[in-house]
């Protein structure tokens, strides 16, 4: 039967989604409470792991072992490398690598030790399906409802897109020009840095569970970015958050 975990990093990138469940319940298990219930009929479990690799990558295992999930979606924010990027848009993972991974000179940068691979890639059914949903959350004007009430609060984004594309993780808050320069010289066409999705990504990968890495740009990972991480987070994260989980769990 089929059971959807919901994962985000902290805990306004769930909220919206945890108001969502019927019938739910909370088990605390490894300092972290996993509210279980239903979201249109379909079993549901979501869970903030807390921020980076080793506290996403457990929660994503005890997701898989103990509630027995058979897809994974995690949400949440993430700081634009790309200058297409603007505070808002949404990207979509097409594929991710953990930037902070670096064997050398035993194994290439990035590479994965022991298994083999640099990159992770979410399956592509499950890729096609959440851009199409996703595709039609921004054309049919949900989130610009969204991004009129986001003004309200004085939040002054004024268009949004959806882009599909690499995603860069690992153990480092980025807030420079120059920490930005730096992924850039190495992974030219990475869309956005965060935390936990390539971590997550492997973990699925190495049970066999399909899983998507959907994230909204909360910062332009500058030398403005504890700023405008800060607003976003506090403001408009957890709408966002819903506002996806709805639309792919219709
Ligand atoms: N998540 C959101 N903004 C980020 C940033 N600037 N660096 C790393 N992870 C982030």
């Amino acid at each position: 039967e089929k059971r959807i975990g919901i994962l985000g990093a902290m805990p306004e990138e769930i909220n919206g989604v945890v108001s969502l469940l019927k019938d739910k319940k909370e088990i605390v298990k490894g300092m972290r409470t996993y509210y279980t219930g239903t979201i249109n009929n379909v079993e549901a479990v979501v869970v903030f792991s807390r921020w980076g690799k080793v506290a996403s990558a457990t929660t994503v295992t005890h997701l898989i072992v103990e509630f027995g999930i058979t897809e994974l979606i995690f949400t949440g924010v993430a700081g634009a490398i790309s200058k297409d990027l603007n505070i808002g848009d949404i990207v979509i993972a097409n594929s991710l690598v953990q930037h902070d991974l670096d064997a050398r000179p035993i194994m290439k940068r990035f590479e994965i030790p022991l298994l083999g691979i640099t990159e992770l890639y979410p399956p592509k059914e499950v890729l096609d399906n959440t851009i199409v949903r996703i595709g039609e959350l921004v054309e049919n004007g949900n989130l610009i409802n969204l991004l009129s009430l986001i003004q309200q609060e004085k939040f002054s984004l004024t268009s949004q897109k959806v882009m599909i594309g690499k995603i860069a993780s690992g153990d480092q808050f980025f807030s420079s020009n120059l920490e930005k320069e730096n992924i850039l010289a190495v992974l030219p066409d990475v869309l956005c840095v965060e935390m936990e999705g390539a971590a997550v990504a492997q973990v699925c990968f190495e049970y066999g569970i399909p899983f998507v890495i959907i994230r909204t740009i909360s910062d332009a990972a500058n030398e403005n970015s504890v700023i405008d991480f800060n607003e976003f987070i506090s403001q408009v994260a957890s709408k966002f958050g819903l506002e996806i989980i709805k639309k792919l769990t219709k």
